[in-house]
């Protein structure tokens, strides 16, 4: 399956998904195009020291949200994309590429959904809410992408515990290293087997 890779920031997950398939695995998910919103996300040069497409498309190149969406959405078909992976992108994906691509977006949330999710709920603020409210265990969630924010079906997820002298920024390594870079790999792999789909609004996992 041809694989798009949607960005804004560093691109560890995307990293993440590189690795794995550099050591053998991802068999059946081919890696055509990284998108990022933002120019200098360090994710478009990954994409390009691995031989990817990188593609670098604003929002502030467009009048309105509509034709964000519409170009981005052509970016892809143009591209014949079978799965798209949001790793930390963080524009909110519009009606064109939602209904375009039904039940082949997935997106990686750093947290155990519904926990901190969200509108606001994004990058580093995640874990911010989270050690405010004081809960005791975190994690990741994979999930296909509807309409909502952060409310498609959940496919998986992984806790982690949080530990008393947790800074945002450590509690978001700890997340990244002991959930999210096992979780987003695992999903893209299985859904490029054809093994993760969604019935009835549930994902069904075979
Ligand atoms: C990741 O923690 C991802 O889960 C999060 O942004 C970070 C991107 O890091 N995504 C969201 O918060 C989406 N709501 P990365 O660029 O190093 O992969």
């Amino acid at each position: 399956m041809r694989v798009a890779v949607l960005v804004s920031g560093g691109g560890t997950n995307l990293q993440a998904l590189l690795d794995a398939k550099n050591a053998g695995g991802l068999r059946d998910a081919e890696f055509v195009c990284v998108v990022s919103n933002r120019r200098k996300a360090y994710a478009l040069e990954r994409a390009k020291q691995n031989g990817i497409e990188a593609v670098y498309l604003p929002t502030v190149r467009f009048e309105n949200r509509e034709d964000y969406h519409i170009a981005l959405r052509d970016i892809l078909l143009e591209r014949k994309v079978d799965l798209i992976v949001l790793a930390g992108f963080l524009v909110v994906l519009g009606d064109p590429v939602i209904q375009a691509f039904q039940g082949r977006i997935i997106n990686i949330h750093p947290s155990l959904i519904p926990s901190f999710c969200g509108d606001g709920a994004y990058g580093l603020k995640v874990h911010e809410m989270a050690l405010e409210r004081g809960v005791k265990v975190t994690g990741a969630t994979v999930h296909f992408v509807d309409g909502g924010t952060d409310t498609g079906p959940i496919i998986f997820q992984k806790a982690v515990e949080i530990l008393p002298d947790d800074t945002p920024e450590v509690l978001q390594k700890r997340v990244m290293e002991e959930a999210e870079w096992i979780l987003l790999p695992k999903a893209v792999d299985m859904f490029t087997q054809g093994r993760i789909h969604v019935k009835d609004g549930k994902a069904v996992i075979e």
